[in-house]
């Protein structure tokens, strides 16, 4: 069976993946920074291991088939740490999926990543670093799917989306819950590989939206 790991497993959508995929009877290896993490994973049947992207993680991908990375180095933080985890971090572990002959990588991005000229002048920095993270991705000859989710929700999740943008900024929004979804269908349909989607609350089913 393959072996999942999940890069930003002790965030919001990483413990929602970790969960669910362990209850699907997946091998999952669930990566975190520190043993305090750790323990926040521990209940949910899978394979915990410490790793950060700003120092060793090499360690993590040995042995693994496919990686979801949805590690962000947080609103909270500058736009140093946003350098070091979502753009070199990303792209220190895209160099390692290659060197591991990873056969699916799945990125959890963000919307405006394709074209940061257009996004907010506040978060240029994070949406260059989104930009560039997705690019040099499409650009490895890993299999690839990209996702790029709108301004994230803790709201329960309908199971309905759409990849269209909306044209009011405030409606581009989505939960982090459908975006786990989007992410599982992601894994188990190769309808989806090699391709970039915007994900956004709507009214389509998942596995249509993402046809
Ligand atoms: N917030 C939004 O509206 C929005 C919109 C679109 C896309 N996104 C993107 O969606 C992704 C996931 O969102 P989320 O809400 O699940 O984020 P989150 O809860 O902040 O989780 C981020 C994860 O990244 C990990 N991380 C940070 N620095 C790390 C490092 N140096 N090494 C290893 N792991 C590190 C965190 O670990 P710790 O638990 O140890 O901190 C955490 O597990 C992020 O990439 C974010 O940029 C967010």
């Amino acid at each position: 069976m393959d072996k999942i790991l999940v890069i930003g497993a002790s965030g919001k959508i990483g413990k929602k993946l970790v969960k669910q995929l362990a209850q699907e009877g997946q091998t999952v290896r669930a990566m975190v920074r520190t043993a305090e993490k750790q323990q926040e994973i521990d209940g949910y049947d899978a394979e915990v291991v410490i790793g950060d992207l700003e120092g060793a993680f090499e360690h993590a991908l040995e042995g693994c088939d496919t990686i979801i990375f949805t590690a962000g180095s947080g609103g909270h933080t500058g736009a140093d740490k946003t350098l070091l985890v979502d753009l070199w971090g990303a792209m220190k572990v895209i160099d390692c999926a290659v060197e591991n002959s990873i056969r699916h990588f799945i990125m959890v991005s963000s919307r405006g990543a394709d074209n940061p000229e257009n996004g907010p002048v506040a978060i240029k920095y994070y949406l260059v670093a989104k930009h560039v993270a997705d690019d040099y991705l499409t650009r490895s000859g890993l299999t690839y799917t990209i996702l790029r989710p709108g301004r994230l929700l803790d709201e329960p999740g309908t199971g309905l989306i759409t990849t269209l943008r909306p044209a009011d900024p405030n409606q581009q929004i989505i939960s982090r819950d459908d975006t786990a979804q989007a992410v599982i269908h992601c894994l188990h349909n190769a309808a989806t590989d090699n391709k970039i989607f915007e994900l956004y609350r709507g009214d389509v089913p998942i596995a249509e939206a993402l046809r």
